[in-house]
């Protein structure tokens, strides 16, 4: 039996659409945080047949059928019981399926011995789901052209930011990210716009983050993750991930950040958000988004490690 462990990643640089037809490849750069006490743990055994357990129960995953099918084309992999849990909410907008399938393809990668180097898994991830190619990296990474793996930027101690993940809903997404993505790229009048000037941001926020620059990141990854949402929006039929909770804790970190706050919300393919602060603000955005209408439970996290294999 093998065991991996990785752990959601959080984009400050979002990607939202793919080049059509191409190997699960984004149509944009993206950078992203490694978060640390967020975890998918996956446990793999060689079995009669594939079996694929999530939070205990059997489940038929077409994403990760469809994966193994792929990697089976290329490597020999016997028949496996696949057994994963969360210690976050699945398919709500906390990328579980970004740590889920870097922990997928580690822990395959050392159980079937296929020698796959660090880089290759980080591909094989982002066939699985584009933003998992990221959770194979900790701290900051990023995830560009022209080979489309993830690279770090910054190990997590380098620039140990924290990230209070406020929950406002629990329930799984009605519309899946690739589902949603390709209903932008054909309806969107934002789309090409959305393209071009996260090019821009990308390389604004590799700066940003090399320098440290706190204030230069909040900007870019605020208005990253808004026009993202107003591509989603401007969908037809339009995408709305938000709720009442979503909006108010972004007037709750904005009036932070205004009151001189070293914080910045970002939110995904959901209604969940996620505030990315300095160490010695975590506190106090922790208490603030407690008392926030809407919001059902608070987390923190630091900056957390790369995919790992911890038992084989
Ligand atoms: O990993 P995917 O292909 O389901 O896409 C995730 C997209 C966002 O989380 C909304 C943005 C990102 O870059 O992670």
């Amino acid at each position: 039996m093998t065991t991996a462990i990785a752990h959601p990643n959080i984009a400050l640089v979002k990607y939202w659409g793919k080049v059509p037809g191409a190997d699960n490849i984004p149509a944009s750069p993206s950078l992203s945080i490694t978060l640390d006490t967020l975890r998918t743990h996956t446990r793999i055994e060689t079995s009669n047949e594939d079996l694929v357990i999530i939070n205990g129960k059997p489940v038929d995953d077409p994403k990760i059928s469809k994966f193994l099918m792929r990697l089976r084309q290329v490597h020999t992999i016997p028949p496996l019981t696949i057994d994963t849990d969360n210690n976050f909410p699945t398919g709500a907008g906390l990328a579980s399926s970004a740590s889920g399938f870097a922990a997928l393809i580690t822990a395959i990668n050392s159980h079937c011995q296929l020698g796959l180097s660090h880089e290759d898994c980080s591909t094989w991830a982002r066939r699985g789901s584009g933003s998992a190619a990221r959770s194979l990296c900790g701290g900051f990474s990023t995830l560009t052209e022209p080979l489309w793996h993830a690279q770090t930027l910054l190990d997590p101690g380098m620039w140990p930011l924290h990230v209070v993940i406020a929950i406002t809903d629990t329930s799984v997404k009605s519309v899946s990210s690739t589902a949603g993505m390709e209903r932008s790229r054909l309806t969107s009048p934002f789309y090409d716009a959305w393209l071009a000037s996260t090019r821009i941001a990308y390389e604004r926020a590799r700066t940003a983050v090399l320098a440290r620059d706190f204030n230069g990141l909040a900007t870019i990854a605020e208005a990253s993750a808004l026009n993202m949402h107003a591509v989603m929006l401007s969908s037809q039929p339009p995408l709305m991930y938000w709720n009442s909770g979503t909006m108010a804790a972004i007037q709750r970190i904005t009036g932070l950040r205004e009151q001189g706050l070293a914080v910045f919300f970002t939110i995904d393919a959901g209604p969940q958000i996620k505030a990315v602060c300095l160490p010695e603000a975590s506190v106090t955005v922790e208490r603030a988004l407690r008392e926030t209408p809407g919001i059902l439970g608070v987390t923190t996290a630091g900056l957390g490690q790369a995919a790992r294999v911890i038992h084989a």
